[in-house]
């Protein structure tokens, strides 16, 4: 089995890396998870998950007669992670829709694939990973901003056929719980979780450890444990999402 999710926002540092760490390690306590750094422009799923050092990265898979996807894949938290480094150089020289193939190739191996979506729509690699996944996370703050651009990023998965999986409210502070779940109306999906504003999310990040890793008993990663119980994969036969992954015809964004 296997199902792609994208963990999206539109608006920046709504706190998707963050978020794919949280909901893959909890996923990966009865699945195998893959989490991919598909924010290929201003990648630092990196720096979250201690793998800042690493020789080799999607970057370099990304590129004619490049590694193979294995040798940017590392054992992780109880997870594979496939990190992507953070050269504006290895950017360029990438080329996005090889991550058709890549995710292609990893589908084969994984029950649940996270991809740590880029925060605007404004490129094919942008766009790519909410395109090609089955469900899309959204990730917002309690904000008319993060809200608004949450908003988009649910009208254009629709448009292309990618379900919505849930929200999840994040950095949440004193009583905006309700303001969280108005806003929630807008959208498709359940309400995945309302994560309070976290000191042990920043020093999780501030480690290079997940914040399951980092603090497993904080009320921020039981939040994330309480929305990973509620995304329940579905069980997609991994040859049919390979196929569509490597078939996908990528659009021009919007
Ligand atoms: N619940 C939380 N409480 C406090 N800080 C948080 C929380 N969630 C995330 N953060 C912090 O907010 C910052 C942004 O989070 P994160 O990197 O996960 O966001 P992002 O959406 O991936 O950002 P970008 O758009 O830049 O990729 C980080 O420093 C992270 O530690
Ligand atoms: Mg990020």
């Amino acid at each position: 089995m296997v199902e792609a999710f994208a963990v999206a926002s539109g608006k920046g540092g709504t706190g998707k890396t963050t978020s794919t760490l949280a909901l893959g390690m909890a996923l990966a306590e009865e699945y195998d998870v893959t989490v991919v750094d598909a924010d290929t422009g201003m990648a630092n799923l990196l720096f979250h998950a201690g793998l800042a050092d690493v020789e080799t990265t999607l970057h370099d898979v990304l590129v004619e007669g490049g590694a193979p996807v294995e040798a940017a894949t590392y054992e992780r938290f109880g997870m594979r992670v496939v990190p992507c480094g953070t050269s504006l150089a290895a950017f360029e020289a990438a080329e996005p829709e090889r991550l058709r193939a890549v995710v292609a190739d990893l589908a084969a191996d994984a029950d649940v694939l996270l991809l740590d979506s880029p925060a605007t729509l404004g490129s094919k690699s942008a766009i790519l990973p909410i395109v090609l996944a089955d469900r899309v996370v959204i990730v917002l703050q309690a904000t008319i901003p993060a809200v608004s651009d949450g908003l988009k990023v649910q009208e254009y998965a629709l448009s292309y056929g990618t379900d919505v999986a849930g929200t999840i409210f994040n950095r949440v502070r004193g009583d905006v719980e309700s303001a969280a779940e108005k806003a929630d109306r807008y959208f498709e999906g359940p309400l995945l979780a309302t994560v309070p504003e976290s000191e042990a999310a920043q020093q999780a990040r501030a480690a290079g450890r997940p914040l399951l890793a980092h603090a497993p008993d904080s009320e921020a990663a039981t939040a994330y444990r309480a929305a990973a119980a509620r995304l329940d994969p579905r069980d997609g036969d991994s040859g049919d999402v390979a196929d569509r992954f490597r078939s996908a015809v990528v659009p021009d964004p919007p």
